[in-house]
């Protein structure tokens, strides 16, 4: 990781689970992080529960992804601010277990789950390049995929869940290739984790015996693809919990 010190990373999701954690784990492994999140005050107390030299090292910038305004404010206020993007972290995502695919009036939680997992990933893939390519960064971008990207699972109510990152994977692939064809060095990695638990793991009896993750094995992963060599990309990462059904 030591190529990395000092160097700017972008966390979306920043305020809760699996981003939360990575946002630590890189400011605590001396990179300047920039959390994203609607609630910022989340990512503010998270600082207060750090050492101070790994606190001071973690800004807090409001952001919804499925606003393309949204997403060009905050990369912008970060470009300003932090000098632009070397890594960038596509962590936000939801899940909403509220109805099915043939539910009634199902569209507003569809069109979310789309545009918070697939649309927001890709314009800030896209924010993070732009930034990286104008200062001839040979960056990485780390999508925080799902182990149902891979594999169809038939957990009740998770509707388009699936179907979004399995996008995720397919636009993985299509990143590196255009990676590739802009004739840079910029890396992409998937991360796939299974059930991890978070907030977005409803609670009650439902997962009781179920093996989880925990978030800090997502950041474990993430420091792992990031401290590997310049000409190495670590392209896909699958974690289970030891006894997962999926
Ligand atoms: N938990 C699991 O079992 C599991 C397994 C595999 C993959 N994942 C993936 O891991 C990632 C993180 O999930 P998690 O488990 O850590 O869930 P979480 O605790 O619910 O955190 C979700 C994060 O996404 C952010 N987010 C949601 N909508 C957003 C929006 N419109 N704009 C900006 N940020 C938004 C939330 O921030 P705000 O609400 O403050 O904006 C929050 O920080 C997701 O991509 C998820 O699909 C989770």
């Amino acid at each position: 990781m030591d190529r990395w010190i000092g160097k700017v990373a972008i966390v979306t999701g920043a305020s809760s689970g699996i981003g939360a954690a990575i946002v630590q784990a890189l400011a605590h492994a001396g990179m300047t992080v920039a959390g994203l999140a609607r609630r910022v005050e989340r990512v503010e107390e998270l600082k207060k529960k750090l050492p101070a030299d790994a606190a001071r090292r973690i800004y807090a910038f409001r952001c919804d992804v499925t606003s393309e305004e949204s997403i060009l404010d905050a990369f912008g206020a970060v470009n300003r601010q932090l000098g632009g993007v070397d890594v960038l972290i596509n962590n936000a995502g939801v899940s909403k277990l509220t109805c099915t695919l043939l539910t009634p009036n199902n569209t507003q939680d569809l069109r979310t789950v789309m545009e918070t997992n697939v649309m927001g990933l890709v314009l800030c893939s896209r924010e993070a390049f732009l930034s990286m390519k104008r200062r001839q960064v040979a960056g990485h971008i780390v999508n925080i995929n799902s182990i149902l990207g891979h594999k169809y699972f038939a957990f009740h109510n998770l509707n388009i869940y699936g179907a979004s990152k399995y996008a995720v994977t397919a636009i993985t692939e299509t990143l590196r290739n255009d990676l590739r064809n802009e004739g840079t060095k910029v890396k992409v990695t998937s991360i796939s984790p299974g059930i991890v638990r978070t907030e977005m793991v409803p609670e009650g009896d439902q997962f009781k015996d179920t093996p989880m993750l925990e978030a800090e094995d997502i950041a474990g992963a993430v420091l792992y693809a990031l401290g590997t060599p310049p000409h190495l990309q670590v392209h896909e990462v699958i974690i289970k919990p030891v006894g997962e059904m999926v």
